[in-house]
């Protein structure tokens, strides 16, 4: 099996976790575009989507997805993304497709939050993946110098603007021991929106697509 195999075998797992009636947040990336293809076999039975990103809604849209704005939403039942990297405590980093904002959103307010991935992506250790930080424009050198102080050596995402309008810096040459503690440094530098990793609300199961089937990590 290839790649793009796994990522749909285990895109057609996080089916299971769907509950008919209830409100779906959905992610970005090649392997949530394998979700939204299988959703949209079963969209009679949920409620609606809430996207994490334009390209995200304009994909569910497209098979007659209903797509709503959080902000009109109490409750969403799950929310089903890929990982650019995770480790065993579900820790990830996110954000390589630039939609860690909205999705870090999502993430925070969905009951249960699966995350799918080929099992490449599962690490020791995390970092290998340069770390997306997505940043207000005006503060992206005063950022990158406060990165560079934690050990990091940013990368500016050069043409790139994420849907809200900022720009991000891939920030390589991370060994993230203490993935809660980071993510918060990082989001404590002001001009910082968000930072790819997700540790203090991690994912809650990890469905990882492998040659002998699909593995549940929780
Ligand atoms: C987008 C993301 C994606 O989930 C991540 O980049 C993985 O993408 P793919 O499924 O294409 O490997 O965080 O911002």
């Amino acid at each position: 099996m290839d790649q793009d195999e796994l990522k749909r075998n285990v895109a057609i797992a996080a089916i299971d976790y769907v509950e008919t009636g209830t409100i779906i947040g959905v992610g970005t990336g090649s392997t949530a575009n394998y979700f939204v293809d299988e959703l949209a076999k079963i969209k009679t039975k949920i409620d609606g989507t809430v996207a994490s990103s334009i390209t995200t809604a304009n994909r569910l849209k497209g098979h007659g997805i209903r797509v709503l704005d959080l902000n009109v939403v109490d409750e969403i039942s799950v929310y089903v993304d890929g990982a650019d990297e995770s480790n065993r405590f579900l820790h990830l980093i996110k954000g390589g497709g630039g939609a860690l904002t909205r999705e870090k959103i999502i993430a925070s307010a969905s009951n249960k939050f699966v995350c799918i991935a080929d099992d490449s992506k599962l690490v020791d250790i995390l970092g290998n993946f340069p770390l997306p930080v997505e940043v207000i424009p005006m503060a992206r050198s005063y950022v990158a110098r406060e990165l560079v102080k934690l050990g990091g050596q940013p990368v500016y995402r050069e043409g790139y603007k994420t849907d809200n309008g900022n720009i991000i810096l891939d920030v390589r040459n991370l060994q993230i021991m203490q993935p809660v503690e980071l993510e918060q440094k990082i989001n404590n530098i002001v001009g910082v929106v968000t930072n790819g990793l997700f540790a203090a609300r991690p994912a809650d199961v990890l469905l990882l697509g492998t040659q002998n089937g699909i593995k549940i990590l929780t």
